[in-house]
């Protein structure tokens, strides 16, 4: 494959059958709308231009693809008919095009090079991916000659008893020939059982151009089109597979990888070993050497090398955990930094804030964020030691080494190296519990 390529991204149908508002191809699978999928693979490919065709009314899908260039089919006439819609972002395209369903997130760019490839090397009008199902209700046949050429595809619905044999099937995948592409789409009719303008016709176009078309063949596994939610069921485990596959193949150990969930984009480094039951949202890194204990959920954030997470932790968008930090059970960071050697261990909510590299955060410490109007920062220096149960209200500043005294509520700046504590005086009454038992005693006859 070296000529230029061009994607066309066929997006819109509404997908009546996920019985949903959003578009059928805005749902995610892996964290990601599945159109974005599609767009990561063109990517992938270096297309040089990727155009996405949108039904009408898709405000949200056309921000989800930008800055890529959207056309609107305004009325659902058939795929040859979606395609023209991107005519004026497919006019004086050179090499090939490349024609992908938003709907089908699984195709590899290993594959469609394969496809490009093949079209390239006899300079096809028409290559298209085409795989052997084992239901061939729906799909279109392709029909090829001796020498393996294709030289029709026959939808479902137009063929005759013996076409409807043929178990060689397009896959909606198909890459043209950029020069001749949009005389070829515009000569395709409607003439057929669904009076719909058929992109597969284009095949029988070439021919009677006197043109060459070719199939290349995938797995059927590729091939998965999402109409419903148990489709999308069924392209998340697809996916979450080939994730897991790729994490471990790359240097992590899952210890159950059936129950651990990544996103499209999740980086995980080496030796990173991940527990049961944990998930990865998306925008997540984690460096070397790190362990992830079971049952935590991470998203949108970093984790340095050798750091220790979990159980039961929860990392939120904006936390970086620095390089051999600590964040034990029960464990929410939002928005803050933990630097090297830091450790939150048990029961905790870290919210905008700094905690130095080595400081130790007490059981039950809670960064007091939010004044029901504003977000305000809490700030605390490198091996400060925070007693346990403390309330830091912010803004709040505590010095590199202070100490805060368990169960203290903090406002304000503490000097470094200090010692400060907040806490009632202490109160204690000999033999008062005792009186007091023998009274109640009396008084209510229980024993
Ligand atoms: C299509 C192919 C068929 C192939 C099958 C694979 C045609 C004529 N047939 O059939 O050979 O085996 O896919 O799944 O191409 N779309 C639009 N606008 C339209 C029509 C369709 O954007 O006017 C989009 C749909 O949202 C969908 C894709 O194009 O993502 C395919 O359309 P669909 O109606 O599912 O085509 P099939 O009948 O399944
Ligand atoms: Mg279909």
């Amino acid at each position: 494959m070296s000529l230029e390529l061009s994607v066309v991204v066929l997006a819109a149908g509404m997908g009546t059958r996920m019985k949903s508002a959003l578009p059928k191809v805005m749902h995610k699978v892996a964290g990601k709308p599945m159109v974005g999928h599609v767009i990561d693979t063109a990517a992938h490919l270096k297309a040089a231009k990727t155009m996405v065709v949108v039904g009408p009314d898709m405000p949200d899908l056309i921000k989800t693809v930008a800055p890529h260039p959207t056309f609107e089919q305004t009325d659902r006439l058939g795929t040859a008919h979606a395609v023209l819609a991107a005519k004026e972002g497919l006019k004086g395209l050179t090499g090939n095009v490349l024609v992908l369903y938003a709907d089908s997130p699984l195709f590899t760019a290993k594959t469609l090079a394969r496809l490009v490839a093949a079209r390239e090397e006899n300079d096809h009008a028409v290559a298209v991916l085409g795989f052997r199902p084992e239901d061939l209700t729906g799909y279109g046949r392709l029909v090829t000659d001796q020498n393996g050429n294709l030289t029709a595809i026959v939808e479902d619905k137009e063929c005759n008893d013996a076409q409807r044999q043929i178990n060689f099937c397009n896959s909606g995948v198909m890459c043209f020939k950029a020069e001749d592409m949009i005389t070829t789409l515009e000569a395709i009719d409607n003439a057929n059982a669904k009076g719909e303008y058929y992109l597969t016709d284009a095949v029988e176009v070439a021919q009677k151009n006197g043109q060459s078309c070719v199939a290349v063949e995938v797995d059927e596994a590729e091939t998965l089109g999402v109409n419903s939610r148990t489709q999308l069921a069924v392209a998340e485990a697809i996916l979450q597979n080939r994730l897991r596959e790729t994490a471990m193949a790359e240097g992590a150990t899952l210890v159950d990888p059936a129950s651990v969930f990544l996103s499209a984009d999740t980086k995980l480094g080496r030796d990173v070993i991940v527990e049961p039951n944990v998930v990865f949202g998306p925008g997540v890194t984690v460096g070397d050497n790190v362990v992830i204990k079971a049952f935590s959920h991470l998203e949108s954030c970093v984790v340095g090398d050798g750091a220790d997470i979990g159980p039961y932790a929860r990392l939120r968008p904006g936390a970086e955990i620095g390089a051999g930090a600590r964040v034990g059970n029960f464990v929410e960071i939002k928005k803050a930094v933990l630097e090297a050697g830091a450790k939150v261990n048990h029961l905790s909510y870290i919210g905008d804030a700094r905690v130095g590299a080595k400081a130790n955060i007490g059981a039950g410490t809670i960064t007091c964020n939010y004044d029901g109007f504003r977000k305000q920062h809490t700030d605390i220096g490198a091996g400060a030691f925070i007693g346990s149960n403390s309330s830091l209200v912010a803004p709040v500043e505590i010095g590199d080494g202070a100490i805060v005294g368990a169960g203290s509520t903090i406002t304000g700046k503490v000097e470094a190296d200090a010692l400060t504590l907040t806490r009632a005086e202490r109160i204690e009454k000999k033999g008062w519990a005792a009186k007091f038992r023998e009274k109640m005693r009396e008084l209510t006859g229980k024993k």
